[in-house]
């Protein structure tokens, strides 16, 4: 594939929708529940489809539940969503299928992030449960958010390096370097060696700071505080806009 990689939107557009945004969902469904999709190979595969349906959200919705979250009870009230019905349907029964495939079969020894959650899973309510583990409802919950956390982040991350990387041909031949270093003859990738790449860690860095992938973070505050004669009282959600200069 050539690109003029001076058009960074194109640029993007292409990468990631052709590899990295596959790529990054087969890594979090296999992640979380032991799923290979191959959706590089499979391009029209409905994981794919839902999942960039569901990151397609309006923007002036979002807008007005990120400045109005005292909305947020009546948008539901509403049946508003930022996300599409049939989406949400969709990954919910995916799910729950795979979920009640587990709990019927004998494949309870995989190291995924479902099974953790289902082998401390909790019947207990109340104040019995504190410091257990999640009830159904909350693994569904759990589980669907990590996918998605992990799945935009990585895709855009990934796409971005490959942009820096393609503008900057003197950070890529060094960043191989190392790599040839580390896995001669093209050898089998293996973590410990993995981090110990630090040449690697450093582009990966940097590039995170160029191009934050998550453009608003939250905090709140624990105690009243006045920061350049402002006053933020206790327990106020602040939001920090990632890219604000
Ligand atoms: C390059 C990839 C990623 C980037 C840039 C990224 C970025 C972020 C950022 C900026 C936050 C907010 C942190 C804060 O408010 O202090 C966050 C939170 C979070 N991320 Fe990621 N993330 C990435 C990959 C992942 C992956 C792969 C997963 C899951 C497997 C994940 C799961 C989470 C979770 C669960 C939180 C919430 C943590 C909490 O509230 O304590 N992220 N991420």
């Amino acid at each position: 594939m050539y690109v003029q990689v001076s058009n960074l939107n194109l640029w993007l557009h292409l990468v990631y929708s052709s590899i990295f945004g596959h790529y990054s969902m087969d890594v979090m469904a296999n992640y979380v529940f032991s799923v290979d999709l191959d959706s590089i190979n499979e391009p029209s595969n409905p994981f794919i489809t839902h999942a960039s349906k569901i990151l397609r959200f309006p923007v002036p919705l979002f807008l007005f539940q990120g400045c109005f979250p005292i909305f947020l009870p009546l948008l539901e009230l509403l049946g508003l969503s930022l996300f599409p019905k049939s989406s949400t349907i969709f990954f919910r029964a995916v799910v729950e299928k795979i979920r009640a495939e587990r709990n019927e079969s004998l494949r309870k020894n995989l190291a995924d992030i479902l099974q953790n959650f289902i082998n401390y899973q909790t019947n207990k309510l109340g104040k019995e449960r504190e410091n257990q583990g999640l009830n159904d409802h909350e693994i569904l919950s759990q589980v669907t958010m990590l996918l998605f956390a992990g799945y935009e982040t990585s895709a855009t991350t990934l796409a971005f390096l490959a942009y820096t990387l393609a503008v900057h041909p003197e950070v890529m031949k060094r960043l191989q370097q190392e790599t040839d270093l580390t896995f001669p003859q093209k050898g089998p990738v293996q973590y410990n060696s993995l981090m110990q790449m630090e040449y690697l860690s450093s582009v990966v860095d940097e590039c995170l700071r160029v191009y934050p992938p998550a453009a608003r973070l939250e905090r709140m505050t624990k105690e009243t505080v006045k920061v350049k004669g402002i006053t933020i009282p206790k327990n106020m959600i602040v939001m920090i806009p990632v890219y604000a200069p």
